[in-house]
């Protein structure tokens, strides 16, 4: 037989006195917690009012922030060429060739007649041929594996290189990456 439990006090009560010098006490609360507490209901307010009443949103000021970069941005557009201003200045297709020989023919070939990448000297442009277009090639690149050169290169060397790659003896039949390209050999049947 197990003894009836015993009854476990509840502590503190209110009439006990302290133990161990620890009691209990009823203090005021202090004025720097009510300040703080009503103070911050008030700005919860006046933060509701401002943002329901200035209409101001994250997104508009961000929309704001946008705006402004794209200004500066079309701003900075406007003041680069649209036209390759290179093209038949023998000391720029020197550096053009320098640039075409240290990073495009391991993709393009010398002759820019393709290998990894498609030939440059058919007539067949898949992303377009005007300067404007050519440039946005290089310097962004493609998403089928031309990598961006803007940012190695820079908008000089880019024009440079261009127009080089103009100088490169052109070819009418349809060369490597168009859409009716036959490799060497593929009208034989022979490999
Ligand atoms: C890593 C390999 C690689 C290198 C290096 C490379 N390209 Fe390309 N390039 C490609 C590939 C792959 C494509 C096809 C991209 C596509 O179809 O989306 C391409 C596409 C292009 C085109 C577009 C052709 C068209 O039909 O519209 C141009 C112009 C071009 N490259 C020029 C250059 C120049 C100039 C350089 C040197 C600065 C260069 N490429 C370096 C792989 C390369």
């Amino acid at each position: 037989m197990s003894n009836p439990p015993e009854e476990i006090p509840e502590w503190p009560i209110a009439e006990t006195p302290a133990r161990d010098g620890i009691g209990e006490d009823d203090n005021a609360i202090p004025l720097w917690f009510n300040i703080g507490f009503y103070g911050l209901i008030v700005v919860g307010l006046l933060y509701i009012a401002w943002f329901e009443g200035t209409g101001w949103t994250q997104v508009a000021s961000y929309e704001a922030d946008v705006a402004i970069a794209e200004e500066k941005a079309a701003a900075v557009k406007a003041t680069m060429p649209t036209e390759n201003p290179y093209r038949g200045d023998d000391a720029a297709l020197a550096q053009g060739a320098e640039t075409w020989r240290t990073i495009c023919v391991a993709c393009h070939l010398p002759e820019g007649t393709g290998l990894v990448g498609p030939s440059l000297v058919d007539p067949f442009w898949k992303y377009g041929n005007s300067d404007e277009e050519l440039f946005s090639t290089v310097s962004d690149g493609r998403p089928a594996g031309m990598p961006p050169w803007g940012p190695q290169l820079g908008a000089e060397k880019i024009w440079k290189v261009l127009a080089y790659m103009e100088t490169l003896p052109r070819t009418e039949e349809p060369g490597m990456g168009s859409p009716d390209y036959q490799p060497p050999g593929a009208a034989t049947g022979q490999p």
